[in-house]
This record gives C-alpha cells, sequence and structure tokens, in this order.
C-alpha cells in the first residue's frame, strides 16, 4: 500500500513542464526506461499526475469509470471550448449530454454521410497538380473542416460558411508549434489585451464564431428547417428522458467540441497514413490490390469493410496517437489501481504512446505493420486509439470512416509520392502531436 505517488519524476516542476510541453513523447520515454510501467510527473502550475502504461491498470481504468472526475481532469481546454463542453463536465449531465450526442454520430446516421466525404475528398484533391508540391496535412485538414462544417454544422454555402471556414482554420492555427502551445498551459501567457497578445487575438476570434453559430443556430429554429440531416439540426432535436433540449449554450459549446476535438485528430491521422503508406511500398501495392478488386464504382460502405485497409488505419492510429494521453482521470475517493492505493483528487494519466509501443503487445513496434491487426485481435485496454469507458471518444466511427474513404477516393484516383525521403517527427500541435512539417507530397500522375 502506497499513499505517496509512486515514482516520483526528481527534476524541478518548471523543467518538466517545460519537457512536457516541448516534447511529450521524448519525456515520457526517458522516464519509463527509468521507472517502468508507472511514474509520476510534477508540471510546474498545473500538479502532479500519474502515468500509467500497463494494460492491466488501464482496464481498471475504464471497469471503475464511475470512481473519477474527468471533466475536471480537462479545465486547460475551457477557454477554448466553453465549460458546457461535454470533455469538461462530469457525473449526470455527462451522462445525459452523452446519449443527446451518441445517435447522430453511429450506426445508419452515420452511412448517410459517407458518399458526401468521398465528395468533398475528390473536391479538394481535383484541386492538386501534377508536379506541384503539397503538404498532405493542410490538405487533409480542409477535407476534415469540410466535413465537419457540412455534416455537423450542415453549412455548404453562403455568407456565413465563407466567413466561418478561414475563421475556425486561423483560429486552431493559432497553437500550431510547441511554442504557440504553450499559452495552453501558461495560465500568466493568457492575458487579453486585444489583438496585442496572442490569447487575446484567438479569445476576439473564438467570439465572433460564437456570434457566427449563434446565428446558425437561430436562422434553423426560425426556419423551422430543423430535419435537414446535419447533425447539429439532430442535436437541436434531440430530448433528454425529461423532455428538455440542449440550451443554445450548450448547442454551442458542443459545436465547438466536435470541431475542436474531430477536425485536427482526423486530418493529422491521414497524413500519416499517407506518410507510411507512401514510405512502405508493399502496404500501397496490397491497398491498391484492394482497392481494384472492388471494381468500378464501389459502394462506400463496401470500401469500409475492406480488412487491409482497416488494418492500415488502425496501425497508423497505433504509431501516431494524435494524444500522447488519455483525458486525465481524478479520483474521487481512495482507489487501488496496479497495486497501488491512491488518495482522492490523484490524477491518473493512461498514456496512449507508451502502450502502443510495447513490445510484448506490438513486437517490432517501431515497424508499420498492418498484418499485426490481421493476425491478432486486441483488446479494449491494449489498443486505446480513441480512449475508452464512458469517456470514449464521440467521433471514433465518424473518424474511422472518414480515414477510409478519404485513402481509398485517394488512392484510388491518384498517384502520389513523397518530396523527401526523410523520417518525420511528432511534434507538439496544441493539446496534440502531428507530423513535424506536415508531410510534403507531389502528384506524379492520374490513375
Ligand atoms: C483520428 C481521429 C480521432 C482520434 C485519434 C480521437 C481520439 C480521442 C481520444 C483519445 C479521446 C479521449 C478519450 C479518453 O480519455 O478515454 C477523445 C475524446 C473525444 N473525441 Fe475524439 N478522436 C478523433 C476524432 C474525433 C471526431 C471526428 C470527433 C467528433 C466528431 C471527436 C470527438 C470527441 C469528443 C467529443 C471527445 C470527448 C468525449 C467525452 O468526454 O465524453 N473525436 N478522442
Amino acid at each position: 500500500m502506497f499513499s505517496q505517488l509512486p515514482n516520483c519524476i526528481t527534476s524541478p516542476p518548471w523543467w518538466q513542464l517545460l519537457k512536457w510541453i516541448a516534447d511529450p513523447i521524448g519525456f515520457q520515454k526517458k522516464y519509463s526506461q527509468k521507472y517502468g510501467d508507472i511514474f509520476s510527473m510534477q508540471l510546474g502550475g498545473l500538479g502532479s499526475y500519474v502515468i500509467l502504461s500497463h494494460p492491466q491498470a488501464i482496464q481498471e481504468i475504464f471497469s471503475q469509470d464511475s470512481k473519477f472526475d474527468v471533466g475536471r481532469g480537462n479545465k486547460l481546454a475551457e477557454p477554448l471550448i466553453g465549460r458546457n463542453s461535454l470533455m469538461l463536465i462530469d457525473g449526470a449531465r455527462h451522462r445525459r449530454e452523452r446519449k443527446l450526442l451518441m445517435p447522430p454520430f453511429h450506426g445508419e446516421k452515420l452511412q448517410a454521410y459517407a458518399e458526401q466525404i468521398c465528395l468533398i475528398t475528390e473536391q479538394i484533391a481535383s484541386q492538386w497538380q501534377i508536379g506541384q508540391p503539397f503538404v498532405v496535412r493542410a490538405a487533409m485538414q480542409k477535407v476534415s473542416l469540410e466535413v465537419i462544417l457540412q455534416i455537423v454544422f450542415g453549412l455548404t454555402e453562403g455568407e456565413r460558411y465563407q466567413k466561418l471556414k478561414p475563421l475556425l482554420t486561423a483560429w486552431l492555427d493559432m497553437t500550431d508549434s510547441p511554442l504557440r502551445s504553450s499559452m495552453l498551459f501558461l495560465p500568466f501567457l493568457q492575458q487579453d489585451w486585444g489583438t496585442w497578445t496572442p490569447w487575446g487575438r484567438m479569445k476576439r476570434r473564438q467570439r465572433y464564431v460564437y456570434q457566427l453559430l449563434q446565428a446558425e443556430i437561430e436562422e434553423k429554429r426560425t426556419k423551422n428547417n430543423h430535419n435537414q440531416g446535419d447533425i447539429l439540426s439532430l442535436m437541436m432535436a434531440a430530448r433528454d428522458e425529461n423532455g428538455q433540449a440542449m440550451t443554445d449554450d450548450e448547442l454551442k459549446d458542443e459545436l465547438l467540441t466536435i470541431l475542436f476535438a474531430g477536425h485536427e485528430t482526423t486530418a493529422t491521422t491521414l497524413a500519416w497514413a499517407f506518410y507510411q503508406i507512401h514510405q512502405n511500398s508493399d502496404v500501397l501495392l496490397k491497398l491498391q490490390q484492394e482497392l481494384d478488386s472492388l471494381g468500378e464504382n464501389p459502394q462506400p460502405m463496401e470500401i469500409a469493410q475492406l480488412p487491409y485497409l482497416t488494418a492500415v488505419c488502425q496501425e497508423t492510429l497505433r504509431m501516431y496517437p494524435v494524444l500522447p494521453v488519455l483525458f486525465p482521470r481524478i479520483t474521487k475517493s481512495s482507489i487501488n489501481i496496479a497495486g497501488y492505493q491512491f488518495e482522492p483528487d490523484t490524477t491518473l494519466m493512461a498514456s496512449i504512446y507508451l502502450l502502443h509501443y510495447r513490445e510484448d503487445l506490438y513486437p517490432n513496434p517501431q515497424q508499420f505493420n498492418p498484418e499485426r491487426f490481421l493476425v491478432r485481435q486486441y483488446s479494449p485496454w491494449e489498443y486505446i486509439p480513441f480512449g475508452g469507458g464512458s469517456r470514449r471518444c464521440l467521433g471514433y466511427a465518424l473518424a474511422q470512416l472518414e480515414m477510409k474513404l478519404v485513402l481509398a477516393t485517394v488512392l484510388s484516383n491518384y498517384q502520389l509520392a513523397l518530396v523527401e525521403n526523410k523520417s518525420i517527427k511528432l511534434q507538439r500541435r496544441g493539446f496534440t502531436l502531428a507530423p513535424d512539417g506536415g508531410v510534403r507530397m507531389v502528384m506524379i500522375e492520374k490513375r
């Protein structure tokens, strides 16, 4: 039994914070080599965090969900997505909100969006010119932003759509490097002195986004055109057990949450997939053969069921977790995890990266090897790209469908190549990790 935190890193807390911001992967690798499956870090000004990476510990956390607060642990994201966000609430309120939000993101509803995802991809890929290099991550961000705007917000044209698109990109790009991300972790940088400070510029853009979203909600309501099939219309029509709808503030915060959680994450993972597929010519060949086997104009849902394409997406999500760790879980009472007795108010974080690079689960983990997912099935605590338990990613089904359809659409119609033959590092981008430089590619020919 331990009342103290296990394996505490001894360097000064401010130093640990700087390292965590600048290089969260190098930081975790270093201390897992030193301490093994569990260690504790202290981030100056933010508090202590226990990092865990053993599958059994992760299973114990997921199976005792109700004993943790998660929303409270996500406070750092509040200035970006608002306090009503699903990510920031706990308990009964979280359960209610998830129930209201889940249906549009799953099952039949999702299938209806497949066609639209392929069209969006075709439209953006058709702008690539033979021989002209482009940054894949930026191109994929255009695709995933368009998917969120059209499918979630229900916007395809008009003045509001034209304004929101560049505004949202500029807003999210404000944390596109480790240095620029530091304002999310260092409260003293969160000063709103108008356009003089980065924080002030970010808040201004955010206020404008909120105004545009409010106008969109009001227009949908007055025109009484709730049922256009987009996710916002479904969110507005949803009612809880007491017949209550979501308030406008809840709707706006959830829209920003979905945008914030769903658009960069999918774009980044797609960029890594393109990178690995074109680093490994055998993977590209197998994928093309599998896609060709479907013949001309396959149904999107046939594509989504292809086993090798699925394995390529799974392996990409294994090697390149978008979040270095899952959401923090704060103990509500004393609890035993991994043989350690933790006091109330201890923050536990499962490391996606360390789990996904365990030799005992993923032999030769540095190698991109989709076949590992064809020969073995991993349990929900051995493979966690979308987290787990009651906080499992709301958009996991949409994200995987989008990944497969985008890859299939591009690989069936274009031949691409990497501009440089070099290995690309993970770099912090806000709360996420992205490929340094964004992966430069070039179109060689149309297929
Ligand atoms: C490849 C793409 C994506 C990845 C890798 C990813 C990953 C994650 C992870 C790791 C979590 C934390 C889960 C936990 O701590 O247990 C999460 C939560 C969440 N994700 Fe995703 N995500 C992706 C795409 C999306 C999309 C497309 C959406 C929405 C359309 C979305 C919406 C959310 C939301 C709302 C939460 C918070 C859930 C809650 O607190 O109940 N994500 N995601």
